[in-house]
């Protein structure tokens, strides 16, 4: 039996790779069988791409949607895989972040998607008050219906839009944390968020993509890219609390988790 890329999101078994169909179906009927809770098996025909992050998938067996609902540390998410971005590979980033949080801070996550980050933080912190923006108007609905089912609408307010047009209207110098979920737009972003940070004040949660060459520490390559986006001209200087690798993307592409710290 070949053994193929797969993940699992809620009840549905994305298989990674396009083989021949008889492979296909070998593979997700010994899934299913293993896994009695797989309802649906679908084929992911691209990769995920475009500024909205999205896949192309193929139903391939069982129920045929892309839907489903997926849970992790207590909260349920809706979301359309082909629609919306979604990847459980990020749960121990949502959860290493919900611990940082202190008590009544305000929050922007920029890149919401249907809303994971913001919400598994409020769902821990019932004093917080986050604000999520996301462009894609299939994820902002999922976005809105996993507020209510997760029961933050007092405390997660959603808003539909580019984040580099909203935030300087609504967000300068406003908030204490602020999620950069998006690695693509991480030099663009970062010089925002930092206008967006109450007095200049408090933390950034800075994801990225780098190049790892084995002579070089990772400190040393996000340093650099610090400097690249020169700080200095906008007046800040931020101290690195913590730099993790979330996971290889390819043989030395790390996608990297960078806590920034204003002071
Ligand atoms: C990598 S996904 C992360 C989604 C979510 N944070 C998560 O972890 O599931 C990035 C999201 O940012 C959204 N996005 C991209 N550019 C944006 C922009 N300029 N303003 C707001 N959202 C944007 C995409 O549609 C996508 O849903």
């Amino acid at each position: 039996m070949k053994d193929l890329a797969f993940e699992i999101i809620g009840k549905i078994l994305i298989i990674r790779e396009v083989v021949d169909k008889k492979t296909l179906k070998e593979f997700a009927k010994e899934k299913m069988n293993k896994h009695s809770y797989i309802n649906t098996v679908v084929v992911q025909t691209s990769k995920i791409q475009g500024q909205e992050r999205r896949r192309n998938l193929k139903h391939l067996m069982g129920e045929n949607t892309f839907a489903t609902i997926y849970k992790e540390h207590g909260n349920s998410f809706y979301v359309d895989l082909e629609k919306a971005f979604f990847s459980p590979r990020l749960s121990y980033e949502r959860q290493r972040i919900v611990n940082l949080v202190k008590k009544n801070e305000k929050i922007l996550n920029f890149f919401a998607g249907v809303g994971p980050f913001g919400i598994s933080i409020a769902s821990k912190h019932s004093d917080c008050e986050v604000h999520s923006i996301e462009i894609n108007e299939f994820a902002y609905q999922y976005l809105c219906k996993n507020i209510e089912l997760n029961k933050c609408q007092d405390r997660v307010f959603p808003h539909l839009g580019d984040a580099f047009e909203i935030v300087p209207k609504k967000f300068s110098n406003q908030v204490d944390r602020i999620l950069l979920p998006l690695p693509m737009e991480a030099d663009k972003a970062l010089p925002l968020a930092i206008d967006s940070l109450k007095q200049g004040k408090g933390f950034i949660h800075w994801q990225l993509t780098e190049k790892i060459h084995s002579e070089d520490t990772i400190k040393d390559i996000v340093e650099s890219r610090l400097d690249r986006i020169s700080l200095e001209k906008i007046s800040r200087k931020a101290s690195i609390n913590s730099i993790r690798i979330i996971r290889w993307l390819a043989p030395r592409i790390a996608h990297i988790a960078i806590d920034l710290h204003f002071l």
